[in-house]
């Protein structure tokens, strides 16, 4: 039986990935960690009987009391790297779905890997279907390189771009050369109307409750416009993508990124 130990567990994503956990012969949670909603049993959060854990707030102190296989991450762009450093201290790997790692975070989670030999695996986006979205992009983005993404989020997301967005936008910069799009005179009445700027091509972040989480890949040609798009209907999409990475997270060596890499 995989031990996992889920850190969010308060959140949409620690709750709906941890019912999922539960439900699997092969693995169950045995730790749940959150700033908020400490001493709530996880079990009425997913929604059936007590299971007699509750949400408690200290990661370190819940690692050294459970030894769980993996440590499954999901809280956001502010705490994601303590956790991983606390993680990784106590010698447990671990799965990250928090999104809003930049390049220098990426850059010490591999020296930490490396130094405490535990391995860590990342993915932007754990649903297959996004997973293609971005493969299916870069191979455009070799015939049509006027690219603009529009990706909608609800409003309680804190990084923008998206993750997705921002792996799929570099994922496409390494079949594309770096140029300006649009007018080379445009202007912006409002600031900000063109979006963000990511080697030329631009990405629009849209924020609003409502929505959980969608990217649209615009292609601009010649009298045609390519659109790939990709919509998250509920958190169950996430599942398989965070499963596969719990049992294989211990067979890997460092840090590896991207859901396609263990797949
Ligand atoms: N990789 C993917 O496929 C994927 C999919 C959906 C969401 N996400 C990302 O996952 C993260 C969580 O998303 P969500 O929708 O569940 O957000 P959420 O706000 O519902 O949940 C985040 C939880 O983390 C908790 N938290 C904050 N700081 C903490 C800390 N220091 N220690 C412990 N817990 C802490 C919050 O209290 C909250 O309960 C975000 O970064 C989001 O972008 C990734």
């Amino acid at each position: 039986m995989l031990k996992v130990l889920v850190n969010g567990a308060f959140g949409r994503m620690g709750r709906a990935m941890g019912a999922g956990i539960n439900s699997q012969e092969d693995m169950q949670v045995v730790a749940a960690v959150d700033v908020k909603g400490s001493g709530s049993d996880i079990g009425i959060l997913y929604g059936c009987e007590p299971l007699g854990i509750v949400i408690e707030e200290d990661l370190s102190a819940a690692i050294n009391r459970v030894k769980p296989d993996v440590v499954l991450e999901f809280t956001n762009a502010q705490a994601v790297m303590k956790s991983i450093r606390a993680t990784l201290a106590l010698k447990t790997p671990c799965v990250v779905g928090s999104t809003g790692l930049g390049e220098s975070d990426l850059a010490e989670i591999r020296e930490l890997a490396i130094k405490y030999n535990t391995p860590v695996f990342i993915a932007a986006n754990f649903a297959l279907g996004a997973v293609l979205m971005m493969r299916f992009s870069q191979e455009a983005a070799k015939y049509f390189p006027n690219i603009e993404i529009i990706e909608r989020h609800h409003d309680n997301k804190l990084d923008a771009p998206s993750g997705t967005a921002g792996v799929t936008l570099e994922m496409m910069s390494g079949v594309r050369e770096v140029f300006a799009q649009g007018a080379p005179n445009e202007f912006e009445r409002i600031p900000g109307s063109r979006g963000g700027d990511y080697q030329g091509m631009r990405v629009h972040s849209i924020r609003l409750p409502g929505y959980l989480a969608s990217q649209e890949v615009l292609f601009g040609g010649t009298g045609q416009v390519l659109t790939i798009r990709h919509d998250t209907i509920n958190h169950n999409c996430f599942l398989p993508g965070v499963l596969l990475a719990l049992r294989k997270v211990s067979t890997l060596k460092g840090l590896v990124c991207g859901l396609e890499n263990i797949m």
